[in-house]
């Protein structure tokens, strides 16, 4: 069963805490530019709804919601950022600690695209070295109002190194199956940290940064 979550510029709270009942706990962050659709896709994930009103992010917000994958309860925390400028002080301070990021454009909207780069810079600025990110080109439903081609999406993901999805909040594209891919990447890269980590030394710790709430040594099976 999927737990949701929410709340106004407070870290996740005593009842979020107090919810020990997972595996792992990823902190993962939605970016892009203002109006991309950043909220609605969570809303879309989180509570399968859609709303067509535009009601601008202040600062920041975040969701809790548990996934299963490969017999391992997950706990995504998934902050969403506003994505005017105004903002990217507060924002940024968030990414650190981040295991995954969802960078997202609008197909519709040149500006959006071209800000893909500048906040793939911020990634690397602020945010741990083994992050995962997934560019996600959102609205896929609007193909009169496309502006960007699939395949120039697909070559900005490749000349960054990231995975790449179209989507779309409204119409229900995607928005589970990059959750998925993200938490997927994830878990292989722990998996790989942890193996490296058991080669290096004797021991077998978690790597930074990923909580194994039953303290066992065995690495995300997916
Ligand atoms: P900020 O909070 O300002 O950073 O914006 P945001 O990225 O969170 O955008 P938001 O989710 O608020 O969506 C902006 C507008 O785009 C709203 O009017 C949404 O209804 C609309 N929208 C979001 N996703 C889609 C989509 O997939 N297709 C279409 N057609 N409209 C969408
Ligand atoms: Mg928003």
């Amino acid at each position: 069963m999927a737990s949701t979550d929410s709340r106004l510029h407070q870290p996740p709270s005593q009842k979020d805490a107090a919810d020990q009942n997972f595996d792992y706990m990823f902190k993962l962050l939605i970016i892009g530019n203002s109006s991309v659709g950043k909220t609605s896709f969570l809303f879309r994930y989180a509570d399968d709804s859609f709303t067509p009103a535009f009601v601008s992010t202040v600062g920041i917000d975040f969701k809790v919601k548990t996934v299963f994958r490969n017999n391992k309860r997950i706990k995504l925390q998934i902050w969403d950022t506003a994505g005017q400028e105004r903002y990217r002080t507060i924002t940024t301070a968030y990414y650190r600690g981040a295991m995954g990021f969802l960078l997202m454009y609008d197909v519709s909207n040149q500006d959006s695209f071209g800000a893909v780069q500048d906040w793939a810079t911020q990634i690397k600025t602020y945010s741990w070295d083994n992050t995962q990110v997934i560019l996600v080109g959102n609205k896929c439903d609007l193909e009169d109002e496309r502006v960007i081609a699939t395949e120039d999406g697909q070559r900005l993901a490749e000349e960054l190194g990231f995975r790449f999805f179209e989507a779309s909040a409204k119409d229900n594209i995607n928005v589970k199956h990059v959750f998925e891919c993200l938490v997927d990447v994830i878990c292989d890269k722990m998996n790989e940290t942890m193996e490296e980590e058991s080669n290096l030394t004797a021991n077998h710790t978690n790597p930074q940064g990923f909580k194994d709430s039953s303290e066992s040594n065995g690495a995300c099976a997916c």
